[in-house]
């Protein structure tokens, strides 16, 4: 079954901008993939959570094609689409695995347990590690997106050099906190006055350490009390070396497998939603017309 994926929930662009962009992305999609719309057999979306803004331009263009080429429609959860990346190449998981999410929207645990099964077992309390990321690089003066500026920063600094610190749950949940963070960041640069290329790398770098140990802790800690062999890494932050590494070494200490998809899988994309879709068309699953964007859709 070949489906077209259309993934616009990303906020970094605005509405108006993916409505100039989307007959025309979609018109290379097939070109690139040597295929007419003939040849596509359902078309899968993004229906949320996001900007409804954003998402309203994708779900219109896709309700708009089903309905002229006579397709079967199908929304997906744009998080389904993060944990779908992980089947698109290599070794794919094997149920039940647990997945870490991490981007600029959303840091949480899922335990999934079959296919369209999952149970959000820890989620952020307040920012999500991408944000923390954007804003850590914003407070250094080095852009956006944050990530991927930080984690270049951070190979010439020590990963040591500032000890800051990692939030603890006082009640022991697998939840996330990286607002502490934040603030012990800005409270160091603001301590520190003007900052050398040397001083803004060991911030980084210690920064990045921080958030690392932060999240590959939590995980292990779900992973064994869940009783799990297979774990999932996604999302934007995904992307980021230290965090992969570090991770492996955690899941490939205990003999667990450890699923990540390559980096460009891990930010945004179409071809996660488009796997996702597949999996829910071929289960019979489809979307009515009247479907629409819901900003707040939750997995689980
Ligand atoms: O999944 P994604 O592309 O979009 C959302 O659904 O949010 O994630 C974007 C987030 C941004 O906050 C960006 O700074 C972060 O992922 N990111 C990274 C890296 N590349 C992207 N964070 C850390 N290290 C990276 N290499
Ligand atoms: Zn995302």
């Amino acid at each position: 079954m070949i489906v077209l994926g259309i993934e616009t929930s990303c906020d970094e662009l605005a509405s108006r901008r993916h409505l100039e962009v989307i007959l025309p992305v979609i018109r290379r999609a097939l070109e690139t993939a040597g295929m007419g719309l003939d040849d596509v057999d359902g078309i899968a979306v993004t229906q949320g959570p996001g900007l409804v803004g954003s998402l309203l331009v994708g779900c219109s263009a896709a309700k708009a094609v089903a309905y002229a080429r006579h397709k079967p429609l199908v929304g997906v959860n744009h998080l389904e689409g993060h944990l779908y990346a992980a089947f698109l190449e290599g070794h794919p998981p094997v149920y039940p695995f647990l997945a870490l999410v991490v981007s600029g929207g959303h840091t949480a645990l899922y335990l999934a347990r079959k296919q369209g099964r999952y149970e959000r077992i820890g989620q952020t309390r307040d920012d999500a590690a991408g944000e923390a990321f954007d804003k850590v690089a914003k407070l250094l003066g080095l852009g956006y997106p944050g990530g991927p500026v930080i984690e270049h920063v951070a190979r010439s600094g020590n990963p040591k050099g500032i000890p800051f610190p990692t939030a603890q749950m006082s009640d022991g949940a697998p939840d996330f906190s990286f607002s502490g963070l934040k603030t012990a960041v800005s409270l160091h640069v603001k301590r520190a006055g003007a900052l050398s290329t040397a001083q803004i790398a060991d911030i980084a770098a210690s920064f990045q350490a921080t958030v690392v140990k932060m999240l590959v802790r939590k995980t292990v800690k779900a992973a064994l009390r869940a009783g799990i062999r297979h774990v999932v890494l996604t999302g934007g932050v995904a992307a980021n070396a230290a965090l992969r590494a570090a991770l492996e070494a955690e899941c490939g200490g205990r003999g667990w497998q450890l699923h990540v998809p390559s980096r460009r899988l891990c930010t945004d994309n179409a071809a996660m939603i488009a796997a996702a879709g597949h999996d829910r068309l071929e289960a019979g699953e489809r979307a009515p017309l009247t479907m629409n964007a819901i900003a707040d859709l939750a997995l689980a």
